[in-house]
């Protein structure tokens, strides 16, 4: 065990590890048992994950009865709704700070408990880094909320409701009245949003216990998994699993698979690449088109489609939505329970086909994430064509730049707005390096003039992200971004924009020369924020652009388990 190196002996050193530790271990806590630290994101200001310290008295159970040593150890947490300017500028962060606690502990492995958008991310990236033996429990999805007897999904109604509002199609008193319906319960997003597809991420990479994504927080089933994983984790330990045996290419390509055949949040893109990258794994943005766009759409689920996570998983969850696509499954991908992903498919069932479509009857032929390249994207950029306006997704019109999200706020209201339905929406200074951050603001609210016209999308461009509930015809992650110099930071107001998503091409009808002869906007420049102190200026400094993952750059990459000096 590793923790031996810490309690094994009779000298002073071991003396101090163990009588520090005794409060409430007994003696046999350090007869070579697994010592096993359970990363809990678990924070009031983080109220998807708010839960999490129950479940992980489940986990501590599990590794109670297993002959394992169990202890919890708070990790950085990230609530999405609340952390300004996002939530994002900290994933790194939050990696960062788990990898250094679980390396630096007497700890031989560890069970991530993640549920917000980004702290599954967070924490898989801290764990592959180690490489230590690691499990994670999603904390899964609230239950469905209603108002007036509708469905309400987190996220996606929120942006339609305020749109509507706008377009004066809903009352305030209504729009008010239904933020009391719309979080029901303890858990996460309820839509396949970010935090929905991460929970699926983890477990199509076989980084969970198979069956558990999607199971809804209050449901009594994810305190039964999670003492399972408590008691599975100690095993993984005795047989050496790490996160590198269970995260290889053929789990990355099941993942982008999973991720097509769930409509899954484009946020995703930017984390598996991140994880990739702490992996050493050859995963680039191509790999996403090449993999995923011919996949079918499978899952109705908002934001793309009708119903919630918890129809999700009555309808069968994600191993039966994965039975469905076997075939384009790597057979050798194994799971946390050393088994392959793909031997658990067999005995999945589709309950539901409202929710979960067969494969010959799917909601969309080719849903997967496309990837763009052109003179305005030469590292690329992504659209999600299943949220997307099908008539938008080959479009010419001429550009409207906004140099800041504050510029967009200012402008975007005035009735005497130069805009059309054709215009192309682009905002610009939002990317890594940009906001900083990459915040989800690429879903550009509507024009209100094109709104009372009727019109409700148009094809919109950004170096930043958007929220994994959005949906509309946005063109994401620009790279490389306009705080970077990339070709957004050059263009005007006026330019011709054509985007051809089949042919995957994004340009600006300008010639090179043309191009080059611009500088980047000053506007732009002057919006940028200049963090000059602690982490926010270690971000902007050292941030890599979001086609690689947007990690630090002198995070990306394993440095394993080993202590750097081992005394005091
Ligand atoms: Fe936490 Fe949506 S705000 S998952």
């Amino acid at each position: 065990m590793r923790s031996d190196d810490w309690y094994k002996g009779k000298d002073r050193d071991s003396y101090i590890h163990r009588a520090w530790m005794r409060r409430g271990l007994p003696n046999n806590a350090f007869d070579g048992r697994p010592h096993i630290a359970i990363a809990n994101t678990a924070s009031d200001l983080a109220p998807c994950n708010s839960h999490l310290n129950e479940v992980m008295e489940y986990v501590k159970n599990g590794v109670w009865e297993a002959g394992g040593v169990p202890l919890n150890m708070p990790a950085v947490s990230l609530g999405e709704t609340q952390m300004r300017p996002t939530a994002m500028l900290w994933r790194n962060m939050s990696a960062m700070a788990t990898e250094e606690l679980i390396r630096a502990n007497p700890i031989d492995g560890v069970v991530l408990l993640g549920g917000c958008d980004k702290t599954i991310p967070a924490l898989l990236m801290a764990a592959a880094s180690v490489d230590l033996p690691a499990i994670v429990v999603p904390g899964g999805p609230m239950l469905t909320g209603t108002y007036k007897g509708k469905a309400l999904g987190c996220g996606t109604d929120v942006w339609k409701f305020s749109e509507e509002l706008r377009a004066g199609k809903m009352s305030e008193e209504d729009f008010l009245k239904s933020e009391q319906s719309m979080i029901r319960s303890r858990g996460h997003c309820n839509t396949m949003g970010t935090a929905s597809t991460m929970g699926c991420v983890a477990e199509s990479l076989g980084m969970t216990i198979p069956g558990v994504a999607g199971t809804p927080a209050p449901d009594s089933r994810l305190l039964q998994t999670a003492q399972e994983t408590g008691r599975l984790i100690v095993q993984m330990v005795k047989d050496d699993r790490k996160p590198s045996d269970v995260m290889t290419k053929g789990s990355f390509i099941n993942t982008i698979v999973a991720l097509a055949g769930i409509g899954g949040s484009t946020n995703a893109v930017v984390h598996l690449l991140a994880i990739a990258g702490r992996l050493g794994i050859k995963l680039t943005l191509d790999d996403f088109d090449k993999i995923g766009s011919k996949v079918p759409l499978l899952a109705n689920l908002q934001p793309a489609g009708t119903h919630l996570m918890e129809d999700f998983f009555r309808a069968g969850g994600l191993l039966a939505l994965l039975k469905e696509l076997k075939d384009l499954l790597d057979p050798t991908a194994i799971t946390v329970t050393g088994k392959p992903l793909v031997s658990y498919l067999d005995d999945a069932q589709i309950f539901d086909e409202t929710v979960i479509s067969k494969r010959n009857k799917p909601l969309q032929d080719s849903a997967g994430i496309a990837v763009l390249k052109g003179n305005l994207a030469p590292l690329g950029a992504v659209i999600k064509p299943a949220a997307a306006s099908k008539e938008l997704l080959k479009h010419k019109g001429k550009a409207l730049v906004f140099d800041s999200i504050e510029d967009f706020h200012a402008r975007i209201d005035d009735p005497n707005l130069d805009v059309d339905k054709d215009s192309v929406l682009v905002l610009r200074g939002c990317g890594p390096k940009g906001y900083p951050g990459m915040p989800e603001v690429a879903n550009m609210p509507m024009p209100q003039k094109l709104l009372s016209q009727g019109v409700r999308d148009m094809v919109r461009i950004c170096d930043g992200r958007m929220s994994g509930t959005a949906y509309g015809t946005v063109i994401l992650h620009v790279a490389p971004e306009a705080a970077a110099f990339g070709p957004l930071s050059l263009i005007q107001t006026g330019d011709v924009i054509s985007l051809d998503v089949e042919k995957r091409t994004l340009n600006v009808e300008l010639t090179d020369e043309e191009l080059n002869s611009r500088k980047p906007s000053q506007k732009m420049i002057d919006a940028l924020a200049k963090p000059d102190r602690g982490w926010q200026k270690m971000y902007v400094e050292h941030v890599n652009q979001a086609d690689t993952g947007a990690d630090l750059d002198f995070l990306v990459g394993s440095s394993g388990s080993q202590v750097l000096r081992e005394s005091h």
